[in-house]
């Protein structure tokens, strides 16, 4: 590996659903006050997946117009990213890189640990990109949340997938290659095998967080890396927006800082504009956050940023990275901001049915409706198997 090689984030893109639920519209089923979504949680509202929507067909419409701008040629691997896995044997990234027709000669894995798993693929790419920088890899994070209805967890739901080119001399994001670690066996939050809706003790799961950035930032420290001064802006994992604040103010307050509100705010509240409005989407969460980030108004070049994923259960890692001169020119501000504004607007009973449905299991043969406009679709389900279409 060479010392002066940089690799990073080339390209990254977004994409979510069809649908979306307004909080207002769940404050006036669950009786809530919606400022406390609203300020309290720091949530607008959150893209509902339509019926023949999936991760699946998120990813390949956020991958897809990677593809376009760079061609598949050099891309030999994709790893995707997910805790809402659709089969417990074959990696969700087949069917993606069948629908983007990239070549055989492509070596495709899912990796899962709840929320911090898009990190993983990310450090995955970046040692590929390393052994040998003629080659490129397709990180792919997408996840559908999911809670009970009627439960706390219910205002934290979303979906979006992210998807980022890992390359050589990137244009966007240059990241080192010290990272702080940190992993504990909790049960905050969780989902067995046979539950579509995740468990969660949520204050439990906020606190196993806080622990976490503190542990990943320690150890980060140790493996000599820079100091709390030395970054522009923080992104945070974003369960709901008001978490990446929560997260800063405790770091400053580990590091015996005062907690002034206006630094806080100045640190993170950039990365929180897409997360607010799309909601938890797991492992693209804090990747949305980054592309919140850049596509924002402030010119960013030259500047550090500093993240910190973490995924329940727990694991939780800190890394840097330096945003590139010229990275504007490479942005997809008017793809995301449109992936956002598409959505349509759906009521109570048409989300509530949209949670509860799934599909028999009886092998059948089970079309689903055309619902979604986005570029890909999940049309069936047919002897046991998920049956994927361009639209
Ligand atoms: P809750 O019990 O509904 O809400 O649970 P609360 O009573 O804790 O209130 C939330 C905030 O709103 C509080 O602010 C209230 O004061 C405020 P805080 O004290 O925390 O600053 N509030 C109001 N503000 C203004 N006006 C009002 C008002 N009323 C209350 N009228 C909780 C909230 C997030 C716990 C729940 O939604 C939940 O369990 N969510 C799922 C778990 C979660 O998101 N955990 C986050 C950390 S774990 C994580 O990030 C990993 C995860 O992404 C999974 C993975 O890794 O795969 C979840």
């Amino acid at each position: 590996m060479s010392a002066d090689l940089t690799a990073g984030i080339h390209d990254l893109s977004v994409a979510t659903t069809q649908y979306v639920l307004t909080h207002e519209t769940l404050a006036r089923q669950t009786g809530a006050d919606v400022a406390k979504y609203h300020k309290g949680i720091g949530q607008q509202s959150m893209s509902v997946p339509a019926a023949d929507e999936d991760i699946v067909t998120m990813a390949a419409t956020a991958a897809a117009p990677i593809l376009a701008r760079h061609g598949s040629d050099r891309i030999r691997t994709i790893v995707f990213a997910t805790e809402t896995g659709i089969d417990q044997a074959k990696a969700a990234g087949i069917y993606v890189h069948s629908l983007l027709g990239m070549p055989s000669a492509t070596r495709v894995v899912e990796l899962k640990q709840a929320c911090y798993s898009g990190t993983a693929a990310l450090q995955f790419a970046l040692g590929l990109v390393h052994r040998d920088p003629s080659r490129q890899v397709l990180v792919i994070a997408a996840d559908s949340s999911k809670y009970e209805l009627g439960s706390s967890g219910e205002a934290t739901q979303g979906a979006a997938a992210v998807a980022m080119l890992v390359a050589a001399d990137p244009a966007l994001i240059r990241l080192d290659n010290t990272s702080g670690l940190f992993t504990a066996d909790i049960m905050d939050f969780w989902r067995p095998n046979y539950l579509t809706t995740a468990l969660v003790d949520g204050q439990e799961s906020i606190s196993a967080y806080l622990q976490a950035v503190e542990g990943a930032w320690k150890d980060y420290t140790e493996q000599g890396g820079r100091s709390l001064a030395d970054f522009g802006a923080f992104c945070y994992h974003q369960p709901f927006t008001k978490m990446a604040y929560k997260a800063h103010r405790h770091l400053l307050q580990y590091h015996g800082h005062d907690v002034d509100e206006a630094d806080v705010v100045r640190a993170v509240g950039r990365t929180t504009g897409y997360n607010s409005v799309i909601g938890n989407s797991y492992t693209a969460s804090m990747y949305l956050g980054l592309a919140a980030l850049l596509d924002g108004s402030d010119e960013l070049t030259g500047q550090s940023v500093g993240f910190l994923s973490y995924g329940s259960g727990s694991v939780a890692e800190f890394f840097a990275g330096d945003v590139v001169p010229g990275y504007r020119t490479h942005l997809r501000t008017d793809q995301h901001r449109a992936a956002i504004d598409r959505r349509a607007d759906i009521d109570y009973a048409t989300y509530r049915a949209l949670h509860q449905r799934s599909f028999p299991t009886d092998g059948g043969d089970h079309a689903t409706p055309r619902e979604t406009t986005g570029p890909y679709r999940l049309a069936g389900l047919s002897g046991h198997k998920r049956i994927y279409e361009p639209r």
